[in-house]
């Protein structure tokens, strides 16, 4: 009786038939997204929802229950219109795909929109409707635990990522039930956090937010994606959920988007304890003044959005403006025709066989060779004796990595599993060596009200040390299999140092000491740094948290079934001490030569971004432009010859890096402005073209105040890494 059946009117006009029949209340309760887990902070659900008080429910994760919930919106409530069930799918949510990091060490779009759009299809066949992601902040400090969750450091491939993720979540049609609304997240700055500590303030120039941190954000608006979540911290000393500039001037104003913004969690009644809003009813009407649409779960604009309302401090226009994004969306996504889940579609989507082989490919396209000397790898199946070791590589928590979706029961297969099938025949032994675990209870784990576990004893501890040099010893071979456990990385997981925690370096050194063959295989949700390794391990692979089918792609890798092609989409540091640090930095006064005459240690990175290895080799060449000089607002075009010079097929990412000699600014030495992953024969020669035009060649400038393109000379590299030589130039004249 509630329901608006007529689907030949307009979303427009539907939505303004809702508008003009809700209550108050009613509008106020879309802007109010409540939790749906048991531990959740409020009233019963049911009672919300039967008043009208809910738009959407998040932190659920339950068909039968999204139904009973549903249908309490629509049959109970008074005007009937039905909930958006959100939750965090981040990288899958059956199916586990590789962190998003790693799939950003893919280069690939096309595999990150694969990977997003099987998430998508999953999620929705349980009932969620809505995802939190892509989390897509620009994050240059190794230390931040949620760097795991984005693309890494550099803003261009930040952006085609992001694009990449909300095609895959999204789809085109919005009625597309295998498909989920993205939420562009967290907006922004939350990567720069001081010191990679998770929450704290974040101190960004105008230029560095619309150069390195905005693109992903454009780009992901540029690609139809239907909401926005607030960062948490304080940008510039205004907390992000409460800042106008970035809500309103930037997101609407700028980029006209026309979605809708939720906080992040509580975020709206933090702005008290951060200092910012004098009570809550403050906070309410600045969040909303700054144009936050939905409230998430701090009941903030439930207790006084009405009153403020009433009392004539806000608007009903205004109201009406903040409800109205969300009620086009739920009409868009046909929820008002489509408002419940089927009740087993999910374990018939799940059985899909084309998911597992998807996470296997994206598993193979994140990994990262970074070193293979004297050809260690790939290794020989007539192995017959291998030791694998390591506190990671029996660990199906640790091969899915962080974030899984609530109640997730771990299914990956490990890399000692991906291992023992590539040798039927062969002995395998394992040992993990000393428990790793992080220095602080995770709260997640109070969240699920996870069993405390006691800590390994020293002496356990010393007993497995021994008993995994023992198994080792035994061997022919060794593959360590080290990094870190899933609750190292993501959220409340930073760290101060990028050491393989625990004990494991010390056992890496004293097993190499054995003088067997020693492959390390890293599985970590940020960059781990053992300079150590980096100089006496013959063969590592960074394989991150790479999902479902982790240890079967490792082991394709290893086994050389697969030729690993990643690249690295931030640079390792050399340690915890060295972050931030990330390549397209501006020049000092005093730029190359010896870094220790600025610092007590090298400040270049352990591995540059960009980098990574293959089992073939690339040559670049013939970098040619179509012009030697071009007038502001033209385009030039670069073409680069790429070969594989080796003997087996590869792939190769190639590259294309600009720098700015002079300008209305300082630029950066190096700035990734195009980049393509091709696979070649031996032998085969493929020429890519790129084009710099005022996208390319503009920036925001502090000095003028607004965005510029200066006339200029320009070097260009094009190659395999950020350290390509493969050199040109062209001007850019008035
Ligand atoms: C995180 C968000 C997440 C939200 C909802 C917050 O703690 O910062 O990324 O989407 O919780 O689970």
């Amino acid at each position: 009786m509630h329901k608006t059946k007529d689907t030949s009117s307009t979303t427009a006009a539907r939505v303004e038939a809702l508008l003009a029949r809700m209550s108050l209340a009613e509008k106020v309760g879309q802007l109010n997204q409540i939790g749906g887990a048991e531990w959740s902070p409020g009233p019963k659900p049911e009672d919300i929802i039967r008043q009208g008080g809910a738009g959407s429910v998040l932190w659920l994760n339950d068909t039968r229950r999204f139904n009973v919930l549903q249908k309490v919106a629509i049959e109970e409530s008074p005007s009937g219109i039905p909930l958006l069930f959100a939750l965090d799918v981040i990288h899958g949510y059956r199916t586990i795909f590789p962190v998003p990091l790693a799939m950003a060490a893919s280069w690939d779009p096309a595999v990150a929109e694969l990977a997003q759009s099987v998430a998508a299809k999953e999620a929705r066949a349980a009932g969620i409707h809505w995802t939190f992601g892509p989390m897509i902040d620009i994050a240059r400090d190794a230390r931040w635990g949620r760097i795991m969750e984005g693309a890494g450091e550099d803003p261009f491939l930040g952006a085609a990522m992001a694009a990449a993720q909300v095609r895959g979540f999204q789809g085109t049609d919005p009625t597309d039930p295998e498909r989920v609304l993205a939420c562009a997240k967290h907006f922004a700055g939350y990567g720069a956090a001081d010191g990679g500590r998770d929450y704290d303030p974040v101190f960004l120039s105008e230029a560095q937010l619309r150069n390195v941190i905005f693109p992903p954000f454009e780009a992901a608006v540029k690609a139809g994606v239907g909401t926005f979540m607030s960062a948490y911290m304080d940008l510039n000393n205004v907390p992000a959920s409460g800042n106008r500039w970035l809500l309103h001037d930037i997101l609407r104003g700028e980029w006209n988007f026309e979605g809708f913004v939720v906080s992040d969690a509580m975020a709206v009644g933090s702005l008290v304890t951060q200092g910012f809003a004098r009570d809550r009813r403050d906070a309410a009407l600045r969040a909303f003044d700054a144009g936050l649409s939905m409230d998430m779960a701090s009941n903030t604009y439930l207790e006084h959005l009405a009153a403020l309302v009433s009392e004539g401090a806000l608007s009903l226009e205004a109201l009406d403006a903040m409800v109205r994004p969300i009620l086009t969306i739920k009409v868009r996504m046909g929820l008002f025709e489509h408002p419940y889940a089927e009740e087993g579609l999910l374990e018939r989507v799940v059985a899909l066989p084309e998911h597992q082989v998807a996470a296997r490919l994206a598993a193979q396209r994140s990994m990262v060779l970074l070193r293979n000397e004297g050809g260690l790898l790939p290794l020989s199946k007539d192995l017959q004796n291998v030791a694998v070791i390591g506190p990671v590589a029996d660990s199906m928590e640790a091969t899915e990595g962080s974030w899984m979706v609530f109640h997730h029961q771990p299914a990956a297969v490990t890399v000692l599993q991906g291992i023992r099938a590539k040798l039927p025949g062969a002995r395998v032994t394992y040992a993990p060596g000393p428990e790793i675990r992080r220095v602080s209870r995770s709260p997640f784990e109070d969240l699920e009200s996870k069993p405390l576990e006691p800590p390994q004893t020293p002496e356990a501890a010393e007993a497995a040390f021994q008993t995994a040099v023992a198994t080792a010893r035994d061997a022919d071979l060794v593959i360590m299999v080290l990094g870190e456990k899933a609750d190292m990385s993501g959220e409340f997981a930073s760290r101060s140092t990028l050491d393989l925690p625990g004990r494991q370096e010390e056992l890496l050194r004293t097993i190499a000491a054995l003088g067997k063959p020693v492959v390390l295989v890293l599985l970590n949700g940020r960059p781990v740094s053992s300079v150590w390794a980096a100089e006496h391990i013959p063969a590592i692979l960074e394989a991150w948290e790479p999902g479902s089918q982790g240890g079967a792609a490792v082991a394709d890798i290893l086994f050389g079934d697969v030729n690993p092609g990643g690249k690295l989409p931030v640079c390792v540091p050399r340690s915890g001490g060295h972050a931030p640090l990330y390549y397209a930095r501006t020049l000092t006064h005093n730029p190359e030569g010896n870094p220790m005459y600025r610092w007590d240690s090298p400040t270049t990175p352990l591995y540059p971004f960009g980098f990574g290895l293959s089992y073939t080799t690339f040559a670049c060449s013939n970098l040619e432009l179509s012009e030697s000089q071009i007038k502001v607002g033209a385009s030039v075009a670069v073409s680069v010859e790429v070969t594989n010079t080796g003997k087996v097929a590869g792939d190769e990412v190639v590259q294309l890096y600009i720098h700015q000699r002079w300008g209305s600014d300082s630029r950066p030495v190096r700035e990734l402005k195009g980049f393509e992953r091709v696979t070649l024969q031996p032998g085969e020669t493929r020429k890519l073209t790129f084009h710099l035009g005022p996208a390319e060649l503009g920036y925001w400038s502090t000095n003028a105040g607004r965005w510029v393109q200066d006339a200029a000379a320009f070097d260009v590299w094009a190659g395999g890494d950020s350290q390509a030589t493969l050199h040109a130039e062209f001007e850019v004249i008035a």
